[in-house]
């Protein structure tokens, strides 16, 4: 009977870590996956901004709308557990500097939400892509390691 509990219990503790150890990974693949899609997104913006295609107001919206998802979770896309995994590009900074990074967030978010706000026609659309692009590289300078 006892040996049979342990045993139940053992497959449980198993299965508990496996699990966490998984959904760590995941929520490294998730910010990459938002990341990517802000992305693909940003190209549209500047072939936009460019003159390669028209300027679509509803697209330019929907791209507001992708980093919005993007920045409105990135707060709760590094748990301590995600500090090392498959194919991450993450500094170790976030973690040292957490107040910074929480900072680089807000203002993310921020300026995706004066966009949101301001963006009615090209030119609009233009000074918010500029200001958010800041937001991307700054970031990726002080929080990203480059893949070598
Ligand atoms: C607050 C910080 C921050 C901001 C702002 C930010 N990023 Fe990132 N980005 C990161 C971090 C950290 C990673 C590394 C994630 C990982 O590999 O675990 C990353 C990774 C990426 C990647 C690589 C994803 C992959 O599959 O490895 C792309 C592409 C990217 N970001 C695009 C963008 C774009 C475009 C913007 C702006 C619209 C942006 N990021 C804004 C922090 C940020």
């Amino acid at each position: 009977m006892i040996r049979k509990l342990l045993l139940i219990f053992g497959v449980l503790v198993f299965g508990a870590t496996a699990a966490s150890a998984q959904s760590c990974q995941d929520v490294i693949n998730k910010r990459q996956d938002l990341m990517k899609k802000s992305a693909a997104s940003g190209k549209i913006a500047a072939a936009m901004i460019r003159g390669q295609t028209p300027f679509d107001l509803a697209k330019a919206k929907q791209i507001l709308a992708v980093f919005y998802n993007d920045a409105s979770q990135l707060s709760v896309l590094f748990p301590d557990c995600s500090k090392t995994g498959e194919h991450t590009t993450v500094s170790p900074a976030v973690w040292e500097k957490p107040a910074e990074f929480k900072t680089r967030i807000d203002k993310y978010l921020a300026d995706v939400k004066a966009a949101q706000k301001s963006t009615k026609d090209l030119a609009t659309f233009k000074a918010s892509i500029q200001a958010i692009g800041k937001d991307c590289s700054s970031c990726h300078q002080d929080f990203r390691v480059k893949r070598s």
